[in-house]
């Protein structure tokens, strides 16, 4: 049908009407073929008491066509143009993709529009280009990407969090007005992880529709979903522009950041699943496709107190507990003893470091581990030599006093020297030295970011993928962690140059089962770094028996955190003994379905991996078991024809304080069939407060 443009991907479809301007009719699941008479069907009634025409939600809502909520587009010329009404001119389709050119002749502006659906996992990716086609400037204030949702989508799932305590979620009804949350911290921040799910009245993990979104960006947003009055309801996302950020001279564009969104039909597990699958193959690029090495991070460990030949005694630590690349965290370069100094004078504290830092690195190597190494490259501290040459290079408004964060500013990337002579460090540590591993740090947020006295989140956002992508060319084999004091930076946008993500500062194991669940609804365990800490956890002071903090660092991307010198032989024993099961299922854990089931118990998390031919689940009871014998494990997710060999890998060993006698099969392995598994389930042990097991389940 000549106005229909019709997207298909394995599950769903994605059918877009294109009148004047191009509107989504249908995304979700599958259809078939498009009816004859679909136009007809869902031509919608002109109410009473309000505008004689009909007004479509279209890719980017008008408010000049008489679309009374957010605009996809707001700008204007001098005062002029600011209700601009669009013509779709041109479209390209394939069977995946659609690019739609519209233009406004009166206001001279075009945009393109590209909508892409993923074949294999179903997500949907979005974006539109304003190009300036007048001759005076146009002031641009927002250009986002709108979604829509059906009208059974009651439920609004979104994201908040803090230090220490990210991808926190808040369920809530989606009936009437919206949500909306802006971030102008300037990086994806801790705060407002742009990520948002909508589904039916009782979406769970496990069933119900859902609609899932991710902004891939990595600077300010907003995000918002609302209920039209009508009862029509979208998604907007798009980049929170600063006023005067984006003046488009003539011809000049601007392109919003990738929206990804999805459907599911199996709740949260089914978008996760489409996420995961979706980064797997479209954004993710790992130089070489090994196991993901487990890691030895230092900072927890010794902080700034750098002695070289500790450094390789804790090496040799690790390499024993079988620690596969050692980290050294901030504390390394010149000046740096603590906070409040060095930022930006990336060159060896050869005071520390008086044979270089070679040796430590050849020990490492010897050990048969990687060496990584910490850099916070975006800033400086005004007590360095950097800053001494260089106080120009601050991102700042001048004149104005700026507050520090962590004691330090931030470097102007849009400055082309400052942009040089980070690159030329960078380029340099890593020519000089054996390092396979950067942890790129970023401390603060952006306070009064101005270049040239213009905001500048936009370019330093811009300028950082840039020196990213520059210094990944140059070296194509370094791997890097995004990291922002944790959590700061998780987004899809970064990841395309990254290969980790250090989820959170907080290493305290209950509050981590949290924050890693938030996580996995978009990342896969994969890049989801998870250190196993002290006893003592340095962000809770909570202690944790090393059962807690070794299954939860186990679903991740696993490392420890801590000096490895320090630590009692018996519990470097049981480090290795989590990183040994650890590396048996990695595997497993890094290219399987990732799930989570709803648990009859509130206190407790159940999550899995499902591969081809073998399952793994934990069970995580976060506080005091809210019966006294435990709801058996359903899996709703097994193969039900399959038959399947059950065992324990991991429980306690420590006595149960809940329960004097254990269910036999603990120590046995089980044959249940997969239809068992799901209606009639497991009985699990009664398990103590903050303690956690897993089951393995093999086909037979
Ligand atoms: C941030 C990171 C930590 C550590 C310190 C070093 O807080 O999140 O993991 O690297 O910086 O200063």
């Amino acid at each position: 049908m000549k106005n229909i443009v019709h997207l298909i991907s394995k599950n769903c479809s994605l059918i877009i009407k294109v009148g004047r301007v191009p509107e989504i009719l249908h995304w979700g699941p599958k259809i078939r073929q498009i009816d004859p008479d679909m136009l007809l069907s869902t031509e919608r009634p002109i109410s009473q008491a309000r505008l004689d025409v009909d007004v479509p939600l279209s890719l980017c809502p008008e408010l000049g066509s008489g679309h009374f909520n957010a605009p996809g587009l707001e700008g204007h010329r001098n005062g002029n143009d600011w209700a601009p009404v669009f013509e779709t001119v041109e479209r390209n389709v394939s069977e995946n993709s659609a690019t739609f050119t519209l233009s406004d002749a009166i206001a001279q502006l075009k945009l393109v529009i590209d909508v892409k659906l993923d074949f294999e996992s179903d997500v949907v990716q979005k974006r539109i280009t304003v190009t300036n086609i007048g001759h005076d400037e146009y002031s641009l204030s927002k250009l986002s990407s709108t979604l829509p949702v059906p009208r059974h989508a009651t439920k609004l799932m979104s994201f908040h969090g803090r230090w220490s305590r990210e991808f926190q979620t808040h369920r809530q009804e989606f009936s009437h007005g919206g949500f909306m949350q802006e971030n102008r911290r300037g990086r994806t921040s801790h705060e407002n992880f742009p990520g948002l799910m909508l589904g039916d009245d009782h979406f769970s993990e496990q069933s119900g529709q859902v609609w899932g979104f991710h902004l891939g960006w990595s600077g300010n947003h907003q995000l918002r979903a609302d209920v039209k009055s009508d009862g029509r309801r979208f998604v907007q996302a798009g980049e929170l522009l600063f006023s005067g950020e984006s003046i488009l001279a003539a011809e000049e564009s601007y392109t919003t950041p990738w929206l990804y969104g999805c459907y599911s039909n199996s709740g949260l597990n089914g978008i996760s699943d489409r996420f995961h699958r979706f980064v797997r193959t479209n954004i993710l690029k790992f130089p070489v496709n090994k196991p993901r090495p487990v890691h030895l991070n230092t900072w927890e460990g010794i902080y700034f107190d750098h002695k070289p030949e500790y450094i390789k005694e804790m090496a040799s630590e690790a390499s024993r507990m079988g620690v596969e690349r050692f980290i050294i965290d901030d504390g390394w370069f010149i000046g740096r003893d603590g906070e409040r100094t060095a930022l930006g004078d990336w060159y060896l504290d050869e005071k520390k470091y008086p044979e270089g830092l070679e040796p430590v690195i050849q020990h490492v190597n010897d050990q048969g581990m990687e060496f990584g190494l910490w850099v916070e490259p975006e800033m400086i501290s005004k007590e360095s030599i950097l800053y001494r040459n260089h106080p120009d290079w601050v991102l700042e408004l001048k004149g104005y006093h700026q507050p520090s964060g962590r004691w330090q500013y931030v470097l102007d990337l849009q400055n082309p020297d400052c942009f040089a002579y980070l690159f030329e460090r960078l380029d340099s540590l890593l020519s000089q030295y054996n390092i396979a591993y950067l942890k790129w740090d970023m401390n603060r947020e952006l306070v009064q970011p101005g270049h040239e006295g213009r905001p500048a989140v936009h370019g330093q956002t811009q300028a950082l993928y840039r020196l990213l992508d520059r210094l990944l060319e140059a070296h194509p084999e370094v791997e890097i962690e995004s990291c922002s004091s944790g959590g700061g930076r998780i987004d899809f946008e970064i990841l395309k140059r990254t290969h980790r993500f250090w989820a959170s500062d907080c290493n305290d194991a209950l509050e981590r089962q949290t924050i890693q669940r938030g996580m996995s609804y978009f990342f896969p365990p994969e890049v989801m770094g998870a250190h196993i800490g002290p006893d003592e956890a340095h962000t809770t002071r909570r202690c944790h028996h090393i059962n807690m903090r070794g299954m939860t660092a186990l679903s991740g991307h696993m490392g420890v955190e801590l000096d490895p010198v320090k630590v009692p032989e018996e519990e470097k024993l049981a480090f290795a003994k989590y990183i040994a099961l650890h590396k048996e299922f990695r595997q497993l854990l890094h290219t399987g379905r990732s799930f989570r089931l709803n648990a009859s118990d509130k206190r407790q998390h159940i999550y899995g991996v499902k591969g081809h031919e073998e399952l793994v689940i934990t069970v995580c009871q976060l506080a005091m078991p809210e019966y006294a014998l435990p709801t058996p494990l359903r899996i709703s997710c097994i193969d039900v024809d399959a038959t399947y060999e059950v065992k324990l890998v991991e429980m306690p060993e420590t006595s149960f304080q809940l329960m004097k006698q254990r269910p036999q099969w603990l120590d046995k392995t089980l044959t249940l069939s997969g239809d068992n598994l799901k209606e009639i389930g497991l009985t699990l042990p009664i398990l103590d407060p903050e303690s956690a097991l897993m089951v393995h389940l093999k086909k037979i």
